[in-house]
Parts: structure tokens; sequence; C-alpha cells
């Protein structure tokens, strides 16, 4: 199928299945995919091991906004990249999951993070996931998806990716975590997880990957006329 040089966001709520579904659009239509709740878990971890944020949660504001600007975060080969070293392993876990919300309410942390987004949508032909694409990294998207399912579905999948990858899940643990981000997420001041006006929602609690993009391939048909 043919696709014209556009910006495709998907958005939605946290282990929806986003970063799954944005790899294979990339790769179907040659598509650079990026990560952007990625660059959020770099700056987590980086404020972990750099003691911005502590163990109850509370960030030091000031501090982690100087540390930023000597903050060398990108992607790489392999995933993400502090320096020359790859954290994609890290970044994953439970425990930068479960400070990775907050740290994201940050303005400081959100503006940081969208400038190294925004380098990318020069080029078109860009498929990225996240919570703000569609409404505030790239609000002229030309197409927006919208994902959701339901929390234990959710919490399942979730749980059996961290199996395979050979850590440790507890699925209530995993559900309760899924949660707590949707809350903050939703509820945070700067730009938070909303559906865009524009964006059109998939539900896929219970669709298969290639489900999805039958869905997607009509989609794209319907609105760019291709075949
Ligand atoms: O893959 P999963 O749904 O677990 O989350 P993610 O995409 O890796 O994002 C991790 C966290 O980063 C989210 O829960 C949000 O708090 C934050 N995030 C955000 O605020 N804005 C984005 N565009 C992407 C992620």
């Amino acid at each position: 199928m043919r696709i014209p040089d556009i910006i495709i966001a998907v958005d939605g709520y946290s282990s929806t299945g986003k970063s799954s579904f944005a790899k294979i659009i990339a790769n179907e239509f040659s598509f650079l995919y990026l990560d952007s709740g990625a660059l959020y878990r770099g700056v987590t971890l980086f404020a972990i091991e750099n003691g911005y944020i502590d163990a109850d949660g509370s960030i030091d504001v000031p501090g982690l906004d100087k540390a930023l600007g000597g903050l060398d975060l990108h992607f790489g080969e392999k995933g993400t990249y502090i320096g020359d070293r790859c954290i994609e392993r890290e970044i994953r876990s439970l425990a930068v999951a479960d400070k990775v919300s907050p740290i994201a309410t940050v303005p400081q942390v959100r503006e940081f993070v969208d400038k190294k987004l925004r380098e990318f949508g020069k080029f078109k032909r860009v498929v990225m996931d996240g919570r703000d694409i569609g409404t505030t990294v790239f609000p002229d998207a030309e197409l927006k998806i919208f994902m959701t399912a339901d929390p234990m579905v959710r919490a399942r999948r979730r749980a059996e990716e961290m199996h395979t990858k050979g850590e440790e899940a507890d699925i209530s643990e995993v559900l309760k975590n899924l949660q707590e981000r949707d809350w903050i997420d939703s509820h945070r001041e700067t730009s938070p997880l909303a559906k865009a006006e524009d964006a059109i929602v998939l539900d896929n609690s219970d669709m298969t990957m290639e489900d999805q993009m039958k869905w997607l391939r009509n989609i794209i048909a319907e609105r760019f006329c291709c075949a």
C-alpha cells in the first residue's frame, strides 16, 4: 500500500500496545518509529540515579531542571541511550514505571522531551507513540489514533511481556501501576493524556495485531485514497 508523507500519532492509555502497533506500522510503510515514552523513562532513570526524585516521589524540580541542560539523552542503534550507555533495559523496569508519571508532570521535563521529538517531525514519514503526540507535540499530524483497552487485558499483556524478558511481574502490581499512571497522566496540568478531537479511537481489547492492521489499512485507504 502506498502512503503519502504524513505523521501518524498514536496516543492512549498505558500498556494498550501503542508501541507494538506503531512499530508494525513503521515497518509496513517504511516510516521512522519513535517511542516518546522512552525519553520520559530515560529522564526518570536519570532522576532516580542522581537523586532528583526520592523514594516517596518528591522531586527536586530546580535541581532536575538545571541538570537537564547536561543530559545527553538520545535514540541509538539499540534503543535509548544516555551518552554511550544503552539504558533500554533499565527504563522498562517497574522501578522506573513507578516514578515516570510524576516526572512527566514536570513542565521543564516535557519541554526538554518535546524539543527532541519535534526535531523528527521535519522528516515526515514518522509514527510516534505517547500520550500527547496528537494534542501537543504534533497537533497537525495527518493521522491520529487514540488507543484504549480493558485494564485487565492490558495488565495481562504487560505482565506477559515482562515475563518473556525474564523480569518478575506480579499482575496485580502491574495493574495498579498502569491505573496509577493513567490517573496521573490524565489529570496533570501540562499536556494531559487526552484524545485529540480529530483522533480515531481504537479499542483493541478483543483484537489481534492483524485485526488492527486491517482496521488501519481501511482508514488509510479511505482518508488518503491510495491503493
Ligand atoms: O508503554 P507504556 O504505555 O507503559 O508507557 P510509555 O509510552 O513507555 O510511557 C511511560 C510514561 O511516560 C507514561 O505513563 C507517561 O507518564 C509518560 N509519557 C508522557 O507523559 N507523554 C508522552 N508523550 C509519552 C509518555
